[in-house]
Order: C-alpha cells, then structure tokens, then sequence
C-alpha cells in the first residue's frame, strides 16, 4: 500500500492560518528541504495568494511562481483554481481561463486542482480542457458538502463526468471540515469503485474530524492526503503531515518521506508562527478545534464572518436567530455548497431576513445573479416563491453564463496599456483591476 502526500503551508495552512501574510522572503529559505522531504506535490500557489501577493505583499505572484519552480525542481507544484473565476470573484470570458492556465502552467505550475463552487461541470470544462492541451496534470474537485440532496450517487457521478472529460484525478474538497471519517471512508470507496481515477482528499481541522478522517481516507484507498507541517496545522487548517506520515507507517502503508526534513521544516515555521503570532496576524483562535459547524453546518470562517457582520450593525443579540435562518436560505437556493462566494451570499441573506424583519424583502444583486443562473446550476430547486420575489416576471435560465461574455484579453491589454509588461500583468490586472493597476504602477516606479 502507497500513499503520497501533498504539503499545503506555502498556500492552504498559509491561507486558513496566517490571513495569506506569508511573503516569498518568510519561505525562500526553506523551499530546498520542502524541495527534498519526498512530497507528491507542494501546494503554493493560486486560491487567495495571487490576491494577496499583489494587494498586501508588493510581490509579483507570477515572479514568486518561478522563483519557487526554481528552488524546487525535484517537486510537483500545486495550484487552485476556481474553474471559470480563476482567482477572482466573477465569471471570467474563456479566453482569460485559457491563458490563464496556459500561464499558470509555463511559469511553474504541474498540477491544477479545479472547482466550481456548485459543482456545475460546464464551470470547470474550458479549464480543466486547456490544462490538459498544456500537458499539465488536471485535478477536478468536488465541493463537499451535506444536504437533503446531496449524496454519494451525485458525487460519483459528478466525479465520472470528470472523469469522461479527462481529468487525470479526483480531488474531495471539504472545504469546512465536516465530512466525517465514516463519510470520508464511503465517498473515497464508491470513487475508486467507480471511477479508475486516483483520488486525493483535501479537508480541514476546524471541527477536529480531520486526522480521523484522512487515516479512514487512507484505509479506503485514496492515493493522495493533504497534509500541513504540524505547526501550522488543525484548526481551520490541514491536519499535520508528520502525524499522519508516523500513524499510516505504523499501519504499514509505504511512504517515501524523509522525516528528518520534515523536523527542519517544522522548526523553520514555528519561528515564522512566533512571528505572525507577535505582529497579531496569526490569531490563536483559528489553530483551535470549534465543532459547532458540525451543528450549523456552516464553515467556521462563515461564522466568525456573521459575528463580525452582527457587531458591527449592533445587532449581535440576533445571533442565534441568523444561524436558525441560514440553513432555511440555504434550502430556498436550492442547497448551495458553502463554499466562496456562496458562503458569503448565504451569510448576508440571512443576517437581512432577520434584521430587516421580513424575508426577502431586499436581496442583494448578487443573489438575484444566483437566482438568474449566472453562477451556474443550482444542485437543488429553487425556492418558486423566492424567484418570483427576486426576478418578478424574469425567468432564471440554464445556461453557461461565460457562452454570453465576449471575449476579455485585447481589450483588457489595451486598458492597462504600458503598465503591463508581459501577458502575465495583463491577466494580474484582469483578475484584480485596481490592486493590481497600483502595484503595476508602483513597480514600475
Ligand atoms: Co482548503
């Protein structure tokens, strides 16, 4: 028996853990023993770093991809990629996804795990295309999430149409850290049944269900865990990877890790933690274990948004009432996974039934995008009443919502003018137009 392991600190556990703060000086060191401990890949890259590179880090994200590549020549480098957004908040025109991958791929990147956030296979279709046309690896993922509807029957089949469009594995994402060990155990098994497809899983430490549910991951034969080295690990991040590395050996399962780089990299971050914990950019509370999300079913960072949504309105007394009305929004959109950027609409549609009064006596645009198809499909049915209310005579459609975009790269190139100096700018400023014009300028002195 082998399984392999993916290190997240450069992205995930940077991401869960340390507000995405990790600059390429706070790593540069290290990336040679990460380069040399014998992981499958190194996740670092892609999700919200891109973001952050640009509007916190003065860093060009693209220089830090090709600075990484270089100090690591012996390891796969990850990226995550959400499917037709890439790494923004809004459907973007093909053309982007395709250049953006083709990018993504000749600075560095080997493996793109790619979502969509309701599982919509038309979201993920020109990404996942054209990370195979540059013979990168393509890795679909499956939103986790529990509801009335969703199942082990939807999961296997959304992983077969993965599979028919050529994907070269299957990633499980619990992005929420409520997929269960027993879940975990049953999903994994109906996916290697069903699919001949590798299977990777990918959860958080939030609710505490996560070392048990990677070791029952590992016993139903998934081929790749996602691990983070362990002093930036549990919490809202991945389990810890020497853990797993000392529990699955004890079980027999043959790993090629070297567990004396593994020591190196878990001193060199805890200085990096002493830091971050130093300058407040590390709050202890999201290295803690909180299993109320098993409850609500709602992601822990979809909490701590609430609270700070009520206190700031003076309306924290209503707690508890925006928790019972979050599930009730979530069924009336038909069970969307709670994922970026459902999460965060869910989240405000709740917090204006209970404050306003009434429900749906306003809905925000974005929702009413939602209700009209441009996010993609929704896994369940809407809520009849709801649309009328948001759409009035407006029917939602079916459709592919980038079929109705025209194409974005010329014009965007033509935008950004002398600022960009090279196709990568242009997509920087493309995904994150005003951060990325004040840093293009900046650099640029
Ligand atoms: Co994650």
């Amino acid at each position: 028996m082998e399984i392999r392991f993916t290190e997240t600190v450069l992205r995930d556990a940077n991401q869960s853990q340390l507000a995405t703060r990790l600059a390429y000086e706070d790593f540069e060191e290290i990336l040679p023993a990460l380069d040399n401990a014998g992981f499958y890949s190194l996740e670092c890259w892609g999700g919200a770093t891109f973001d952050s590179c640009l509007r916190y880090l003065n860093e060009d994200p693209w220089e830090r991809l090709r600075k990484i590549r270089k100090a690591c020549p012996n390891t796969k480098l990850q990226m995550l990629l959400r499917g037709q957004n890439i790494l923004g908040y809004r459907h973007y025109p093909d053309d982007i996804v395709r250049l953006f991958v083709e990018k993504s791929v000749e600075n560095g990147i080997d493996i793109i795990r790619i979502f969509d956030a309701l599982n919509d296979i038309r979201n993920i279709k020109v990404a996942v295309e054209e990370t195979i046309k540059c013979k990168a690896h393509a890795q679909g993922a499956i939103c986790y999430t529990v509801s009335p509807i969703h199942n082990l029957e939807n999961y296997v089949a959304y992983a077969k149409q993965m599979e028919d469009m050529g994907v070269s594995s299957i990633a499980i994402k619990d992005m929420a850290g409520i997929m269960s060990p027993k879940e975990c155990y049953d999903l994994v098994k109906a996916l290697k049944e069903n699919t001949s497809l590798p299977v990777v899983v990918h959860t958080h430490g939030t609710t505490g269900l996560g070392s048990m549910t990677l070791l029952k991951a590992a016993e139903a034969g998934a081929d790749v865990i996602d691990t983070a080295i362990s002093c930036l690990s549990n919490g809202t991040s991945q389990p810890p990877t020497e853990t797993l590395v000392y529990t699955l050996k004890q079980f027999g399962y043959d790993i090629d890790i070297n567990m004396d780089e593994l020591k190196n990299i878990n001193d060199f971050f805890k200085n990096v933690r002493s830091k971050f914990l130093e300058n407040g950019q590390l709050n202890p509370l999201v290295m803690a274990t909180d299993a109320n999300a098993l409850i609500y079913q709602v992601p822990g960072g979809m909490l701590s948004n609430l609270v700070a949504q009520l206190k700031a309105q003076n309306a924290f007394d209503k707690f508890n009432q925006v928790l019972e009305e979050t599930p009730k929004v979530r069924e009336d959109l038909g069970y969307p996974p709670l994922v970026t950027p459902m999460s965060q609409m869910v989240g405000v549609q709740a917090t204006m039934n209970v404050l306003v009064g009434e429900r749906y006596k306003l809905i925000p645009k974005e929702i009413k995008a939602y209700i009209r198809g441009e996010y993609g499909k929704a896994p369940g049915s809407l809520n009849p009443e709801l649309v009328k209310k948001a759409l009035g005579e407006e029917q939602p459609i079916d459709y592919r919502f980038a079929d109705s975009l025209e194409p974005g790269f010329e014009k965007a190139k033509k935008e950004i003018g002398s600022l960009a100096k090279s196709d990568e700018d242009v997509l920087s400023y493309v995904a994150f137009p005003q951060v990325a014009e004040k840093f293009l300028r900046e650099r640029n002195g």
